[in-house]
């Protein structure tokens, strides 16, 4: 096999590959680092240096729009969106970035000590290589070090970019994104995972049109607004075929992804920290690292692009112990008491839960200070003895004692007014000295850039998290930032703020989940308010979002799995009529749907009756027969909540061998006189033949209709039948749900 990474000292040509994707740069004759190509493998032995774009004429000593560029800058004739913009001493904002040198490492190394920032990593050199090109601005004393790693057996390229002041006097960054990509055409479809709380991650899409198209955020989270990731497809592009790109930004804080169509009809595409809301001070020797993106190519659909990022996520983002153990079904109080509990009532739905098989007991939000309403007593990390008069120490011996594990809610990052670390620490909370705060949920954020604050959350949540037998942690984080502004930075500071409040986030994740490697983190951020690359790479799972209902679900699980794998997102059954919306659907439907990730229950099982009580015992004693498949199988979507009105749904997992499958089909409002409708499936092994059976219900019309052995060729030629006896589906009503199981005979 050929060097991963070529240097043609001829053409002046760099060229990543793998054999599934090529990733191609020049040095242009005047030291600009120039983009060929990013895409479809190409042979690295051939010069591509003819697929430039010949520049805009009307500059003629420099390079202008539309040449591709590696790290575009401004003011030098590239008017499209810049990676990196910069205030000079003088006040100039022109850089001229030449080339200088590079370097090809095997492996991916780790991120610099120092730089506290997330990324994707390898266990062995021969996992991936790794290419550092070096650029400077002789006038500046500026220097750019671009990173880029291939994985050797992952479409994938992970990108980002060092910053360092070799000069003399101060710079300012205003912009230092992460990663700039230029492609050659326009003809694309800009692919954005969008919504709210509570409506996360929904799928929306639009046409790449001349201009500026983004999203992003600029409230201290990744937000349940927008997720840091975009895919471009061709309008043509479907799950399994045809070409997509995936950009996904690994950090939780203010970010931008943002496409470009210029005059000429090309794509500069950008993603990073948001320009909007930084500003970074070097000084002579300083350095800035920004954020890993990773880029994604597939000439197979939005399915494989998909693929690529949920094995890199699951095996090379994830760490820790968790990372490849199976998570445990867990029952969260949350839904079932809210805030109005005591040690009593929580030994009565932990021992029921326990009777129904659920592996792990989770006390939410309450159990703390005098919480007994969202208005108080955030940062007091101390039990509320009240409550809980043995502590959590007694509350959570009870709960081993039963053989289930204890886990806990926190949120470190908040304060409330009404608590006595406000009373102790009132400049802890971020805010603008002389304004008024806004308070969200009547509740105050710390300044996590400030050191001392981590330390000291550090110290009393070990202390919490030491204190009694803990196996999980559920943290949260419940608003947003407002009045950005630490008294710990300078005036001419501030604009790093944002920035460094992440950082100290990431700070006291490393720190607590390093203290405590048996413990499994999960995220929240009042459900999937920073569901991110950043905060996987040190939890294994999230919080999906705050909505429990399962037809909101179809659509949320979804557009979640378009770059995060099913071991990442926490789903769980909860009560009806629904919390967020009111729905009665089937338990077996709610449960059918929370199968898809990592199951829980969101609810007080004492309140079951015994159908339901029965229904649950059962959906557990499934989900763990077939756990592995659920939290580390492929997943594949088939038919998507976002298209043809969105009645149904339906997705599967499949066995690394292909031996085993799982369908999912959602039907959410029932029609008299189905359609001789047949769901093509894939990832099967065309020469195998498979058992199908059904779930929950083995005497279905549906499941009879494909029952017996049958071809992997043909379920995924023909596929499964969906069309019933119109007197049989009539009888189905709203909300029905089937899951078929395929296992090789
Ligand atoms: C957020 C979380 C919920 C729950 C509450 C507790 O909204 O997303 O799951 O933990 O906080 O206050």
């Amino acid at each position: 096999m050929t060097v991963p990474i070529a240097w043609s000292p001829e053409t002046r040509e760099l060229h990543l590959h793998n054999g599934r994707i090529s990733y191609a740069m020049r040095v242009h004759d005047n030291g600009t680092l120039g983009h060929l190509h990013f895409g479809a493998a190409l042979d690295p032995s051939r010069s591509h240096a003819h697929l430039e774009p010949t520049g805009f004429a009307g500059f003629a000593n420099r390079i202008g729009d539309p040449v591709p560029l590696e790290y575009p800058t401004t003011g030098t004739g590239d008017y499209r969106i810049p990676a990196l913009t910069v205030e000079l001493a003088d006040g100039s904002t022109v850089l001229d970035l030449v080339y200088q040198e590079h370097r090809i490492i095997p492996g991916k190394p780790a991120r610099r000590e120092g730089d506290g920032l997330p990324a994707t990593y390898v266990e062995s050199d021969d996992e991936a290589d790794t290419l550092e090109v070096i650029l400077a601005d002789a006038r500046s004393g500026l220097r750019v070090e671009l990173s880029y790693t291939i994985f050797r057996d992952r479409p994938v390229i992970a990108r980002s970019a060092r910053i360092q002041n070799d000069g003399t006097d101060t710079i300012r960054l205003t912009g230092a994104m992460s990663a700039a990509v230029d492609l050659p055409d326009a003809r694309w479809e800009f692919v954005q995972l969008s919504g709210a709380w509570a409506r996360e991650n929904h799928v929306v899409s639009r046409r790449l049109r001349p201009g500026r198209q983004s999203v992003g955020s600029d409230r201290g989270a990744s937000s349940h607004i927008h997720n840091p990731f975009v895919a471009l497809r061709r309008e043509t592009t479907t799950e399994e075929d045809g070409e997509a790109y995936g950009f996904s930004l690994v950090y939780s804080g203010n970010f931008l992804a943002e496409a470009e169509v210029d005059a000429f009809d090309t794509t500069r595409v950008r993603l990073g920290i948001s320009p909007n809301t930084f500003t970074w001070t070097l000084a002579p020797g300083g350095s800035f690292a920004t954020p890993e993106a990773v880029l994604v190519y597939s000439d197979t659909g939005l399915g494989a692009m998909s693929d690529a990022l949920h094995g890199l996520y699951r095996e090379r983002l994830a760490r820790g112990s968790w990372r490849d153990k199976p998570r445990s079904v867990l029952l969260n109080n949350w839904e079932g008491t809210y805030y109005a509990f005591d040690e009593a009532k929580l030994l009565d739905i932990a021992t029921a839960a326990r009777d129904l098989g659920v592996e792990l007991f989770v006390l939410d939000d309450g159990w703390f200070g005098e919480r007994d309403a969202d208005t108080t007593s955030l940062g007091d990390w101390f039990v509320d003895r009240r409550k809980l008069p043995n502590g959590l120490d007694g509350l959570a011996a009870k709960v081993e004692a039963l053989g289930i594990g204890f886990g806990l809610w926190i949120e470190p990052e908040m304060i409330s007014e009404r608590s006595r670390l406000f009373e102790a620490h009132p400049d802890w909370a971020i805010g603008v000295p002389g304004r008024p705060r806004t308070e969200s949920r009547q509740q105050l954020v710390l300044d996590m850039s400030r050191p001392e604050i981590v330390d000291h959350l550090f110290g009393v949540l070990s202390e919490v998290l030491a204190s009694a037998p803990i196996s999980y942690i559920k943290w949260d984080m419940n608003r947003t930032i407002t009045e950005p502004f630490s008294s710990a930075l300078p005036a001419d500071r501030q604009g790093e703020f944002f920035h460094r409040y992440i950082l100290g986030v990431y700070d006291l994740y490393a720190r607590l989940t390093t203290a405590f490697p048996e413990i499994l983190f999960e995220s929240c951020a009042g459900g999937g308010g920073r569901f991110d690359p950043g905060l996987l790479a040190f939890v294994p799972q999230a919080w999906t979002s705050d909505d429990t209902d399962a037809v909101e679900r179809l659509r949320i699980q979804w557009g979640t799995s378009l770059a995060y794998p099913l071991s990442s997102m926490g789903a769980h059954v909860a009560a009806v009529p629904n919390h967020q919306t009111s729905r009665i659907t089937p338990i077996a439907t709610r449960a059918a749907v929370a199968f898809f990730g990592v199951l829980g229950y969101e609810l007080d099982p004492t309140t079951l009756g015994p159908a339901d009580q029965r229904a649950v015992a059962d959906q557990i004693v499934f989900y763990k027969t077939h756990r592995d498949l659920f939290q580390r199988g492929r997943f594949v979507r088939l038919r998507s909540p976002f298209e043809e009105g969105g009645n149904q749904t339906a997705w599967m997992v499949v066995a690394p061998d292909a031996s085993k499958a799982i369908v999912g089909y959602y039907q959410v409002l029932n029609r008299p006189v189905p359609a001789a409708d047949r769901l093509r499936l894939r990832g099967l092994d065309p020469d195998t033949v498979y058992g199908v059976s059904g779930w929950p219900d083995a005497h279905d019309p549906l499941v009879r209709a494909n029952a017996g052995p049958r071809g992997g060729d043909e379920l995924m030629r023909n596929g499964l039948s969906l069309g019933a006896d119109r007197r049989e589906a009539a009888a189905w009503g709203d909300f029905k749900s089937w899951l078929f199981i395929l296992e090789a005979v």
